[in-house]
């Protein structure tokens, strides 16, 4: 297969082209991405000529129409995702993940090419904490708090319209929340790890009893590569490996990890409309395609993780200070 994968150089990205040149040799690769902040041409570099990176915006509908016409199947992982930036400035989600995903889907459309549109179960809003049995399902309504949630929540239903109106080969998936190498230290886990890696102290966003699902970055790819092989046209395909933890249970195991007191950490002022939980049911995805996840013991996952952040000093130092000011500057 001639795969195009858009945001190839970001975190689910990146670890999708790694996996795709090691386990797939016959496809070959091609990234289109920006390079935003969060864009890492470094996370492609090990690969060499196995994948070749495109810098483009997903909004330029020649370059995407041209890129596009070259690809048996797109994989759309391309977006604005951070939360917290969502709050502090929305146009770029509303430019990247509406108008992106739009210019996509009509390159697609005009020559009849495969698509996965990657998505995340925040669309789908929050849970109560009480009951961890309820769960999201492709059934559940749309519900999204941020400007993030609620720009990816419209690219789905572009992608679902598409489908519908103009019989685009389109499958979707909405997934938990990812941790694995080279996930942007702006994000929760990242963060943490680096924090203490570095003589920070680690931070909390308010109590700490909001909950996520969480999902090792290789699981999440094996699934989005399952449903692009034998997933039905216009299917909605919801990606969770049913490890529900609260952010202060991830924080003490982390903690625990690094060989620090379960208590050393300071709590930040919680971020505005904070989900209280998250949980995916995964039982369609499981049933019709045979997924499942394999690193599902997350202690060990996390120290894995831990390690890599350890071995790539290199890759994150570079951002870490600029991070942190901006945390600061939002008393976080
Ligand atoms: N991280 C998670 O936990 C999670 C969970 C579920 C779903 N998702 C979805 O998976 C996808 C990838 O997430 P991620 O965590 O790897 O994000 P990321 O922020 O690490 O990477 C996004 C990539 O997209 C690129 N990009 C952004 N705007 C672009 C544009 N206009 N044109 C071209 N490239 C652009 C960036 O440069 C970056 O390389 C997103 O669609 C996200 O909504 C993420």
């Amino acid at each position: 297969m001639r795969l195009l994968v858009t945001g190839g150089a970001g975190f689910i990205g990146a670890n999708f082209v790694h996996s795709t040149v090691a386990e797939h040799p016959e496809d070959t690769v091609t990234v289109l991405d920006s390079l935003t902040y969060a864009g890492s041409a470094e996370a492609l570099a090990p690969l060499g000529d196995a994948a070749t990176l495109v810098v483009g915006d997903i909004t330029d509908a020649p370059l995407v129409d041209e890129l596009v016409a070259g690809a048996d199947a797109v994989v759309h992982f391309a977006a604005e995702t951070h939360v917290d930036n969502s709050l502090a400035d929305p146009s770029a989600f509303v430019t990247s993940n509406l108008v992106g995903t739009f210019t996509v889907l009509e390159a697609v459309r005009r020559r009849g090419v495969r698509l996965h549109h990657v998505s995340t179960d925040e669309v789908y809003g929050d849970l109560p904490l009480e009951d961890p049995t309820v769960r999201f399902t492709a059934d559940t309504p749309y519900n999204p708090s941020s400007p993030y949630a609620a720009t990816k929540a419209g690219s789905d239903l572009l992608v679902r319209a598409w489908v519908r109106s103009y019989g685009v080969a389109a499958t979707l998936s909405n997934c938990s929340n990812n941790f694995g190498p080279y996930q942007h230290v702006e994000k929760f886990i990242p963060r943490q790890i680096t924090n203490l890696l570095t003589g920070r102290r680690a931070k909390l966003y308010g109590t700490g009893a909001n909950v996520r699902d969480w999902i090792h970055v290789a699981d999440h790819n094996t699934a989005v590569r399952a449903i692009l092989a034998g997933g039905r046209v216009g299917q909605t395909y919801l990606i969770g490996a049913d490890c529900q933890r609260s952010n202060l249970d991830v924080l003490r195991t982390l903690l625990g990890i690094m060989g620090r007191d379960p208590d050393d950490f300071d709590h930040v002022s919680d971020r505005a409309g904070h989900d209280l939980r998250y949980a995916i049911d995964p039982t369609a995805l499981r049933d019709e395609l045979g997924w499942a996840p394999v690193h599902t013991d997350f202690a060990a996952a996390l120290a894995a993780t831990v390690h890599w952040y350890r071995d790539n000093e290199a890759w994150w130092a570079p951002l870490k200070d600029a991070v942190e000011a901006g945390y600061a500057k939002r008393g976080q």
